[in-house]
C-alpha cells in the first residue's frame, strides 16, 4: 500500500503556483486576487476558509475575507455578491456553503458572475466542464485529477466506482473520470443511496472516490485487492482524547481498507490540502481571465 500524500502533492502544486505568480509580479503584473464570503460560525466552515487565505498567502495571492453573522438576510447575502462581481480589484470568488436554512443556496450560485466563481459551481461552469471547454473545475473534483496526475496512477480503461452524487463532488468526478483525457477514460459507475447492491459495485472498482459524507462507510469488504482508493469524506467526531474535541474522519475505515489498497488517501491529509491547491489554481486563472479581459 501506498499513501497518495495530497499534503505533500498539493506543496509542490501551491509552489509552482508561487513560481508563477513571483514573476508575473516581477513583470510588475497584479497579483491574482481571491475573496471568500463566510456565513455564520460553523466550525469546519471556518477552518477550511481560514485555510484557503493562507493558501492564498502560500501562493504570493492578495485576499479578501467577508465574514458575517448567520443572520445576514438572503437579499443582502445577494447584494454582496453583486458588489464582488462588480469589484475589478477581485478576480475571483467564493461563497462557503452550506449556508444557513434561510438563504437559497441554488440563488446565491446563480447570482455569481461565472467569470469569478472560482468554485465552478454555477450551471454555466458545470455545463462547460460537461462538454470539455476552458472552465473553472470545481475544486476536489479537480485536486482529485491533479493528485491522480502527478502521482502517475493509469485511469484508461479502468472501472472507476464514485460513491456519491453531489453538485460539488460525485456528479463532476463522475463526468471527468469518464472524459477522454489523461486522467480519465475510465468506465464510470456512479452509485448512492437508492443502489441496492452497492458492496457488490464497489468491490469491483479498481479506482474508487468516496464522497458521501459518512465515516467509515467503506468497509474492508467492499475493496477489490489491488484498488486505488479517494477519500474525500472530511466529518468531525466527536472525540474526548483529541485537544479539539474531535477528529476528521473519512469516509473510508481506512485501518481495515489500506492493507488491500495499492494507494490509499488518508484524512486528513489526502484529498482536503489537494482541493485548496487547486482553488489556487482556478483564482491564477481566473486573473489571467481578467486580465484579458482589459
Ligand atoms: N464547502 C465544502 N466544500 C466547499 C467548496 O469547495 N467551496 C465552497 N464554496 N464551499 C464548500
Amino acid at each position: 500500500m501506498q499513501l497518495l500524500d495530497g499534503k505533500a502533492t498539493s506543496e509542490q502544486l501551491k509552489q509552482e503556483i508561487a513560481d508563477q505568480v513571483a514573476a508575473i509580479k516581477a513583470a510588475g503584473g497584479k497579483a491574482p486576487h481571491l475573496a471568500a464570503v463566510l456565513v455564520g460560525s460553523d466550525g469546519g466552515s471556518m477552518t477550511y476558509v481560514n485555510n484557503k487565505v493562507l493558501a492564498c498567502k502560500r501562493c504570493g495571492f492578495d485576499s479578501t475575507l467577508l465574514t458575517y453573522p448567520d443572520t445576514i438576510t438572503e437579499a443582502e447575502l445577494l447584494a454582496v455578491v453583486a458588489k464582488l462581481n462588480q469589484d475589478p480589484a477581485i478576480d475571483g470568488f467564493i461563497v462557503q456553503v452550506p449556508l444557513p436554512k434561510h438563504i437559497d443556496e441554488e440563488k446565491i450560485t446563480l447570482a455569481i458572475d461565472p467569470r469569478k466563481d472560482v468554485d465552478g459551481f454555477h450551471p454555466e461552469n458545470l455545463g462547460r466542464m460537461l462538454l470539455g471547454l476552458p472552465t473553472y473545475i470545481s475544486a476536489t473534483p479537480n485536486g482529485i485529477m491533479e493528485l491522480l496526475k502527478r502521482n502517475q496512477i493509469e485511469t484508461a480503461g479502468k472501472h472507476c466506482v464514485v460513491v456519491g452524487r453531489s453538485h460539488i463532488v460525485g456528479s463532476p468526478m463522475s463526468v471527468l473520470m469518464a472524459r477522454n483525457t489523461n486522467p480519465g477514460n475510465a468506465t464510470v459507475t456512479l452509485v448512492h443511496s437508492r443502489t441496492p447492491n452497492m458492496q457488490e459495485i464497489c468491490q469491483s472498482a479498481d479506482i474508487l472516490i468516496v464522497a458521501i459524507g459518512k465515516p467509515l462507510f467503506i468497509t474492508a469488504d467492499m475493496v477489490k485487492n489491488g484498488a486505488v482508493v479517494i477519500d474525500v469524506g472530511t466529518t468531525r467526531v466527536p472525540d474526548a482524547s483529541d485537544p479539539k474535541g474531535f477528529k476528521l474522519r473519512g469516509d473510508v475505515d481506512f485501518d481495515k481498507v489500506k492493507d488491500k489498497c495499492s494507494f490509499i488517501t488518508p484524512v486528513p491529509g489526502g484529498v482536503g490540502p489537494m482541493t485548496i491547491a487547486s482553488l489556487m489554481q482556478n483564482t491564477l486563472l481566473a486573473r489571467d481571465f481578467n486580465q484579458r479581459k482589459k
